[in-house]
């Protein structure tokens, strides 16, 4: 591994692409100092170049290099929550690209836990002269699609990127499996915030618990967050997201001509199941985090099987489940024929 980290951070120095494993999700990174470097992640993900991505940082990074203000939130919600999947807006200092932050006067430091991008991460700010450096990275993963949580869905999302284009390190399974929650402290000298702009493993209540307030719902102003885009995260199969009876309806009633297709229906508990022809049942797990940890690769994996739609029971709508239910929310928004 040693090896490998030494040639992935050379190339990250060098103006190329390393993708590398996080806690959450598995993200594509490039020197956030180097606006050709930066030019090549939104090429790669093909995605617009005033979204936002955030910079990643070791844990003895001086913040100060990175954001020109760091407010008391901020501090107490780093202590509490970093190194972890915890993404906070701050306001960016004058001498940071503002093309990591898509042209806004903010950015977003995160602390990864993962052991493997802290050992990228250490090992790419000692190349630098000042000793300060940060990883850009968005999630690995194509423009407005699922986010990829082991390795090899990095490499099946950019078949085009050879591999000296893209150097991609093995770091096992994303063990929070969905997208960091993140907070945007960057306005709290007007007056504004603490705001929670993506839901996540770190829930509103324990970042409440931490800043004795609980943090407000994005207002007009909030930094835009592409993640936070009615339809995102979504995979190449059509999605529903329905409370059970609706499911059991919905899977009986479209499978009964014979041209009908296939069916995956997600629920959770098979006792529920139905002996529908066309359709597979799958049971998942009853706990909002191992949930969230397996909702992508469950997702890629029912892409990968030819199914002409899946069906998803309702999770429940407690505190909760409020990150699950925002990305599975979004995923379905993709197929909405409402206009909703
Ligand atoms: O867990 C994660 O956050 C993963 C891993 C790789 O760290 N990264 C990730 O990146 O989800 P991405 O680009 O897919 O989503 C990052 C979100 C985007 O919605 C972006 O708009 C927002 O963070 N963001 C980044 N910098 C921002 C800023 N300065 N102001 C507002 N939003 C920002
Ligand atoms: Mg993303």
């Amino acid at each position: 591994m040693g090896r490998l980290l030494t040639d992935a951070a050379a190339r990250l120095a060098a103006g190329g692409l390393v993708a590398f494993p996080t806690e959450t999700v598995y993200g594509l990174g490039a020197d956030a100092e180097n606006t050709q470097a930066l030019a090549r992640i939104y090429a790669a993900k093909g995605r617009p170049a005033n979204h936002p991505v955030i910079v990643h940082v070791a844990p003895e990074a001086d913040l100060s290099y990175w954001a020109g203000a760091i407010p008391a939130e901020a501090r107490a919600l780093i202590q509490a929550f970093w190194p972890g999947p915890l993404t906070l807006i701050l306001p960016r200092a004058a001498h940071i690209p503002a093309a990591v932050s898509g042209g806004q006067d903010s950015v977003g430091l995160r602390c990864p836990s993962h052991p493997v991008a802290q050992a990228l991460l250490r090992e790419f700010a000692r190349l630098k002269p000042n000793g300060q450096g940060g990883v850009a990275a968005p999630s690995a993963n194509k423009f407005g699609q699922v986010s990829p949580t082991h390795a090899a869905h990095v490499r099946a999302e950019f078949p085009e990127l050879g591999p000296d284009q893209l150097l991609v390190l093995e770091g096992g399974p994303s063990q929070v499996g969905i997208e960091s929650t993140i907070v945007d402290v960057s306005r709290i000298a007007q007056g504004v915030g603490p705001v929670l702009l993506r839901p996540g493993h770190i829930s509103a209540a324990q970042i409440g618990e931490v800043l004795g307030v609980a943090p407000a719902r994005p207002d007009e102003a909030a930094p835009q967050v592409s993640g936070s885009l009615k339809a995102h995260y979504a995979p190449r199969t059509p999605l529903r997201v329905l409370p059970l009876d609706q499911l059991l309806d919905a899977a009986g009633r479209d499978t009964s001509a014979p041209s009908a297709g296939r069916t995956a229906a997600v629920v959770f508990s098979l006792d529920a199941r139905r002996a529908i022809p066309g359709v597979d049942w799958l049971e998942c797990a009853s706990d909002p985090g191992r949930y969230a940890r397996d909702l992508y690769a469950l997702l890629r994996r029912l892409d990968g099987q030819g199914y002409d739609r899946i069906l998803m029971e309702q999770p429940p709508r407690a505190a909760a489940w409020q990150a699950v239910n925002d990305r599975i929310g979004r995923a379905a928004a993709a197929f909405a024929t409402d206009g909703a």
